[in-house]
């Protein structure tokens, strides 16, 4: 009984990761992860699959300048989702890439502590045009009961 509602919570948990995933990612990495352009792969990329802290890290700071994915260097703009997504969506994202590509599931406490750390480093800013950005108000106050992240387009400082 435990194990059946366990595994029913993981998989619900992955397949929130697959659909937030194409909503927030896809654009850039393209909806396998292939990479789209001049935006680097997710697949084969160490920054997937290696130290959860640093992946966590670049996905609420965002990333810019030159990076090196599967041999290639890339220099883009990757923005920040700190004020966008909340510690369970990252979570769930995360943890769907990693269940793909390798590397252990990301827990939504793994990137609380986290998001504390880092509360204070500079980031490149959230995903340009909140209009762009189908999550409404109702969406993210449902995903993130009391979590800070879960502000949707109110964190976007432009
Ligand atoms: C507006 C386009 C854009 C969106 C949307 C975007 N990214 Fe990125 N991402 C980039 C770019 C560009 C880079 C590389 C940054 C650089 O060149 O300095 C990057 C880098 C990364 C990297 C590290 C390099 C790699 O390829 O492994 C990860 C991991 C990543 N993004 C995950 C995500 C996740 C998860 C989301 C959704 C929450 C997301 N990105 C949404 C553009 C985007």
């Amino acid at each position: 009984m435990i194990l059946l509602c366990t595994l029913a919570d993981l998989s619900a948990h992955s397949e929130n990761g697959k659909a937030l995933y194409r909503e927030h990612c896809s654009s850039c990495h393209g909806l396998n992860g292939e990479g789209l352009g001049s935006n680097p792969p997710l697949k084969n990329s160490s920054w997937v699959t290696g130290d959860p802290q640093r992946l966590i890290r670049l996905v609420l700071n965002g990333y810019s300048g030159r990076i090196e994915v599967d041999g290639e260097i890339y220099r883009g703009n990757m923005p920040a989702w700190r004020t966008v997504l909340n510690d369970k969506e990252i979570a769930s994202i995360l943890s769907y890439l990693r269940s793909n590509w390798g590397g252990g599931p990301i827990t939504p406490q793994e990137v609380a502590t986290v998001r504390g750390k880092t509360k204070n480093e500079p980031t490149t800013g959230a995903i340009s045009g909140c209009r762009g950005n189908r999550m409404g108000a109702m969406h993210s106050r449902s995903m993130g009961r009391g979590m800070r992240g879960g502000m949707g387009c109110g964190g976007c400082g432009q």
